[in-house]
């Protein structure tokens, strides 16, 4: 195909033509919360549920970013910015490719948060507040790294002695001290699918 002749097939595909080829709408579906409140839980649900229903879904955490593209990043302020910086990068690319895109991390401050839907957008950013106390994190303490941080062996740790502060103006709050998983996640659906839901 000569493409001189067919310029129209230079034209770069834009995040409407990947949205109408996946049938969805993208979004980013931010969930912020303390370690152990279920953030990863949860995002892993959801993601299972979305593929079920047949939407494209990516997660981004701790796992697959702070042992990769950030596995250079540590816990000061000004790290967590960045990792927020750069996390907030990357979800435009998946957002741009009309995927869903599903992170779970501290992301500890309002600034913080802020940053983060500044550079994705307001319309692409769905805030998730993922509650549970600092009371019922550490007595979960799924990782052990509450005990550590407590006996000092692990410096910065949010909740202990680096700050949380809840969000301003979250636009769900889930509270996994009292809802069950299967009713968070209900909760969660019932907000994301019309948002997602494919619009022609
Ligand atoms: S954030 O503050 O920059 O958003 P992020 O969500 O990427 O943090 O990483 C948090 C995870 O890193 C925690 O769930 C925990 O497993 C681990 N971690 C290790 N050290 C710390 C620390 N000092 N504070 C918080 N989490 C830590």
């Amino acid at each position: 195909m000569d493409r001189n002749i067919h310029p129209v097939f230079d034209r770069i595909l834009t995040r409407d033509d990947k949205e109408k080829l996946l049938n969805q709408h993208a979004i980013v579906i931010w969930m912020t919360g303390l370690s152990g409140s279920g953030k990863t839980t949860l995002a892993s649900c959801i993601a299972l549920e979305l593929n079920k229903l047949g939407y494209l879904t990516q997660i981004l955490d701790g796992d697959n970013i702070r042992t990769g593209i950030n596995n250079n990043l540590g816990f000061s302020e000004a790290d967590r910015f960045e990792n927020i910086r750069r996390i907030s990068e990357v979800s435009k690319l998946f957002l741009d490719c009309g995927i869903v895109c599903i992170n779970s991390f501290i992301s500890p401050t309002n600034d913080i948060r802020h940053m983060a839907m500044n550079i994705i957008g307001k319309e692409n950013y769905l805030e998730v507040f993922v509650n549970a106390s600092l009371e019922v994190c550490e007595k979960r303490d799924v990782k052990g790294l509450y005990k550590k941080a407590r006996n000092g062996e692990i410096k910065n740790f949010t909740g202990i002695d680096s700050p949380f502060q809840i969000p301003d103006h979250p636009s769900i709050e889930i509270d996994t001290a009292t809802l069950t998983i299967d009713e968070s996640v209900e909760k969660l659906l019932n907000r994301i699918l019309p948002i997602i839901k494919y619009k022609k």
